[in-house]
Formats: C-alpha cells, structure tokens, sequence
C-alpha cells in the first residue's frame, strides 16, 4: 500500500475526489495527510472530516524567504512518509530543491490541455484564442513549471458564449474523474498515459 500525500490551497475539490477514491478498500494508496500553505481553508476541514490527518504551513508567515517555507514543507510532509505527493489545487510554485526531493513522485493536475497554456488563466486564454476544446493535465511536477511528462488528460468542448467559470465548471467535472483514474495507475507503477 503506497503512502499520498495531498497539497492543497483552498477548498480541495480535487482532493475530496482523490481521497473518496482512495476510501476504496481496492485502492493501492491511501491518504497519509493533506497540507494546505493556508490555514483555516475549507479543504483541510473537509479533509478532517473524512479522517485524514491534516497540516498547514502558512507561506506568509515566511514572507519572500521561500527557503525557509519550502524546508518546514519537507520538514512536516516527509514526517507523515509519503510515497507519491500529490498537488491538488495547490497554488505555490515551487523551486528545484522541492522537485528534485521528490523527483518521480509528484504529480499536479493544471486546467488546460498541456503544453497550452502553462501558468494562470487558461480558461481565459482557450476562449480568446478561440479554442474549440479545453481541458486538464495531471503530470509529473519537475523544475519546469507545468512542463513534466504528462501521465493522462481529459478533453471538453468550448462553447458559445462560454465564460471563463462556464469552462472551469466543465473541466472540473472531468479533473475529479482524471486525476483519481491517474493516481490508481500511478500508485501501481503505471506511467502510460491515460486519455478520457
Ligand atoms: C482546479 O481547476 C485545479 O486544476 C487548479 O485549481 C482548481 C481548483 O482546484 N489547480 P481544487 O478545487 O482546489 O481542487
């Protein structure tokens, strides 16, 4: 049985998804903790409430000394032995010295269809350009932002008249069904990419 643990920053919609798949008895992983860079968010008490151990480690509290965040992340993280880290709506960009600790570890799931689009936005940016899907990535997490080998994404059309949350709304449906199908592979030493 492997070891997940789950980062978030706000309301974990995505991990909510991931850990009601890993309540599978089936499961090959299982929740070892979920850590949020905000106290106090709506993700960590959903998290408790499905008894999961959780952590915050307040990124403000560090100001722009993102050294001393990123240690107390590792720090707290490999306490709870993790296997696969998992970023779920987590919103920190992280440098190499967290990258490289976990290289092959750790995946994140991004809003758009990789390589489009890396970085904020992209529900915005897909409409402008005039895209006629959009979508979700999970991916392994290198030093390269939303650049690591993709492991699975899902397609949704973009239609008329769609605004940025119309889309958000749509491609968010298809990340609770890609990123738990992902992390299954993943967790049995399945790299292959997964299409929805
Ligand atoms: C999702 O679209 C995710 O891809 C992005 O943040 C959004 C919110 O995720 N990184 P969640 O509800 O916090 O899981």
């Amino acid at each position: 049985m492997k070891r997940a643990a789950i980062l978030i920053s706000g309301g974990g919609s995505n991990m909510v998804a991931l850990a009601r798949d890993m309540a599978d008895p089936d499961h090959p992983a299982l929740p070892c903790l979920v850590l949020s860079n905000r106290p106090g968010v709506a993700g960590l008490e959903r998290a408790a409430a499905m008894g999961i151990p959780t952590f915050a480690v307040d990124h403000r509290i560090h100001g722009r000394d993102r050294a001393a965040f990123e240690a107390e992340l590792i720090r707290h993280l490999d306490a709870s032995r993790p296997d696969i880290i998992v970023l779920a709506g987590f919103m920190r960009i992280l440098t190499p010295d967290v990258t490289r600790h976990y290289a092959g570890r750790m995946l994140n799931i991004h809003p758009s269809l990789l390589p489009k689009y890396p970085g904020l936005h992209t529900h915005a940016r897909a409409i402008e350009a005039g895209d006629a899907e959009a979508g979700a990535t999970v991916h392994e997490v290198t030093a390269d932002l939303d650049a690591g080998p993709i492991l699975g994404q899902a397609r949704v059309p973009v239609l008329p008249g769609d605004t940025p949350d119309d889309l958000a709304a749509r491609v968010l449906v298809q990340e609770h069904r890609l990123y738990p199908a992902v992390l299954r592979r993943f967790a049995t030493g399945d790299r292959t990419r997964l299409d929805l």
